[in-house]
């Protein structure tokens, strides 16, 4: 039987987060044995606010490098840069003519985007989810793995694909959002209410990848928690034990009542040390790969090289019957 089919992406804007890699990438990398594996660098997405062009190719690359680090074999997986797959560009526009402008408005990340950005509130950030949309079914792609912040954009896309095979008959595969319990979403370590983010203006609400064993440290001892000193999973009433608990599980595959029995009787200081530690060992082998990789940028092309024909021979095919069938020559 063929294996089924996986896509997703990261933007490469920023630094990552802890949060990119527990709620994303972390995953990809148990799903290599199993699926047809499909990995980009969202550059395009990134185009929706404003970044220095040199930074942003670098970036590309970095995060070519990270995920090679992070344990996605180039060999299984095919790692490619959505700019160099024109069909995604070419799809997300017939696909804009198929969303309406109500079910764009509704989507959180556009509202919460636009308030941040409320000086840069371009059109490409409201039919982002459409490119989105476009990148996943131009694959036939069965499961998308990511946090739960993309989770309405992967409603969204469902919707599209749907009504597009109801207009045209079967064209898209409906896919399915893939969200793991441990890693979903993140929440900020100082604003455990929101989730962590690389646009944060608080650093220590944020552990970035690259951030030093000292500065991981340092960002968990001042952590917020609550007065109660009782390592027990609340979300409601105890949201920044509740999300150490979380990242805690997620990195060490510890349940979360392992976890509870663990820290029984043990404060505050003890446990966020201990997820400080759990951390700085996750991260460091990471880490150190990075660094070599990027000290290597031939391969790293040979990588995305790769990647992008083997991308382009799956994305024309998928283009061509959409144009034949929205009445385009061919
Ligand atoms: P992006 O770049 O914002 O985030 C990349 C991935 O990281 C996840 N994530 C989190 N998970 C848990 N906790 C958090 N605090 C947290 N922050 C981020 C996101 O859910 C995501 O899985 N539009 C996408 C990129 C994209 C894409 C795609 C993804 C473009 N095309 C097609 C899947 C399929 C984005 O901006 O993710």
């Amino acid at each position: 039987m063929d294996k089924k089919r996986v896509l997703s992406g990261v933007q490469s804007t920023g630094n990552l987060t802890l949060g990119n890699f527990l709620g994303a990438i972390n995953n990809w990398v148990t799903m290599q044995e199993q699926y047809d594996c499909y990995y980009m660098i969202a550059d395009l997405h990134s185009l929706t606010v404003r970044n220095d062009p040199n930074t942003l190719r670098e970036n590309a690359l970095k995060l070519i490098a990270l995920y090679v680090a992070a344990g996605l074999d180039p060999q299984k997986n095919n790692i490619f840069v959505q700019s160099h797959v024109s069909a995604h560009s070419e799809l997300s526009w017939i696909l804009n003519c198929y969303t309406y402008m109500g079910e764009l408005s509704r989507m959180t990340q556009f509202k919460d985007k636009s308030a941040k950005h409320a000086d840069n509130i371009n059109s490409g950030l409201f039919t982002y989810p459409v490119l989105m949309a476009s990148d996943i079914i131009l694959y036939q792609a069965d499961l998308v793995p990511v946090g739960e912040d993309q989770k309405q954009h992967l409603e969204l896309t469902r919707d599209i694909a749907e009504r597009f095979n109801k207009i045209y008959g079967d064209t898209f595969k409906v896919p399915e959002a893939y969200i793991t319990r441990s890693g979903a979403k993140i929440m900020g370590l100082q604003n455990p209410e929101a989730k962590m983010s690389k646009s944060a203006t608080n650093l220590n609400d944020v552990i970035f990848l690259n951030d030093t064993p000292d500065d991981i440290v340092k960002k968990f001892k001042k952590a917020v928690t609550d007065s109660d000193n009782l390592v027990k999973y609340d979300p409601e009433n105890k949201p920044g034990v509740s999300n150490l608990m979380q990242i805690y599980g997620a990195v060490t595959s510890k349940s979360k009542e392992e976890i509870e029995k663990e820290f029984e009787g043990q404060g505050y200081g003890t446990f966020k040390m201990a997820v400080a530690y759990a951390v700085v060992e996750k991260l460091k082998p990471i880490q150190s790969k990075y660094n070599e990789l990027l000290s290597n940028k031939d391969y790293i092309k040979q990588i995305y090289e790769k990647g992008d024909e083997n991308a382009r021979k799956i994305a024309s095919v998928t283009l061509k019957d959409v144009k034949e069938k929205v009445g385009l020559i061919v």
